[in-house]
């Protein structure tokens, strides 16, 4: 077993977002075992802090990530904590059913508000920390951030345009040595259908469509990609930037 001190985010911090379920959960605990204090945020006070009763090095933040002057209010709250910031994982994120006969402003408009416009304040916020921790950011994309995916088109363009902020943040802040990822999983077993208002009979049917569909026979689980969210942020992957790495049994293959 590792010393503390040994451990690879050893004396580094990391805010998570959506640290009260799912892939948010399983990040913010693998970060916390692997030697960070993570701030965790959501807005549900009680998942968050379920999520800290794993580990004594996660703080939580009951926070709307979508409400003005949020991404201050995370960014500052972790550096008040601990005096630094190494790493933004944007992971908080909704997706929605909606064909285009049922386009609905209000929906178009919350999708890109939670998965686009927030992770861009939170970058922003917490740039001139990453600047100065040589830190990182990894963004929570999707499978169909880089496919199609029928009946759900706004959610996949709200993923694609997580890839190419990914790409362009890099790019421009390369010289400054500050990396930005994203991880893109495939469908996983996660709250994420059941918080788009689908019935458990719904998630159950679409996730039976898709595990018959995923390569390997079977659903991601939050830890497959919480594992390579790590990976990725890890200052030992320090050449490595820009990169859009997917997690999902070879979905995007078939
Ligand atoms: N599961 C999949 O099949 C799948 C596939 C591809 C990509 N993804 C992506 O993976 C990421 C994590 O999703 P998940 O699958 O782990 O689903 P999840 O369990 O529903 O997690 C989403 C998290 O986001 C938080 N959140 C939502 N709105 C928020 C807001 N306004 N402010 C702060 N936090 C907010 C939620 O917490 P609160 O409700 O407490 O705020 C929740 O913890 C998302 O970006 C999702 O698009 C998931």
């Amino acid at each position: 077993m590792s010393s503390a001190s040994t451990l690879p985010f050893a004396s580094r911090v990391a805010i998570v977002t959506g640290a009260g379920s799912g892939i948010g959960r399983a990040t913010a605990i693998a970060l916390a075992e692997s030697g960070a204090r993570v701030l965790g945020v959501g807005r549900r006070k009680e998942a968050l802090e379920e999520t800290a009763r794993a580990h004594s090095d996660i703080a939580v933040l009951p926070l709307d990530i979508c409400a003005e002057g949020a991404a201050h209010v995370a960014v500052d709250t972790a550096v008040a904590m601990w005096g630094r910031l190494d790493l933004l994982v944007n992971n908080a994120g909704a997706t929605a059913l909606m064909p285009l006969a049922e386009t609905d402003r209000g929906v178009v408009t919350t999708l890109f508000e939670l998965n686009v416009t927030a992770p861009s304040l939170l970058a922003a916020a917490a740039l001139p920390h990453l600047r100065a921790s040589s830190g990182s950011i990894v963004n929570v994309s999707s499978t169909y951030g880089h496919r199609p995916l029928a009946g759900g088109a706004h959610y996949a363009a709200t993923k694609s345009a997580v890839e190419q902020l990914t790409r362009s943040w890099a790019l421009e802040l390369a010289p400054e040595g500050v990396r930005v990822n994203a991880i893109a999983p495939g469908p996983t077993e996660t709250e994420v259908l059941a918080s788009a208002g689908l019935s458990p009979g719904d998630v159950a049917a679409v996730r039976s469509q898709e595990r018959e569909r995923i390569p390997t026979g079977r659903l991601g689980r939050p830890g497959d990609v919480a594992d390579w969210i790590l990976r990725i942020a890890d200052p030992r992957s320090a050449h490595i930037t820009g990169q859009v790495l997917t997690t999902d049994g070879g979905l995007e293959l078939a």
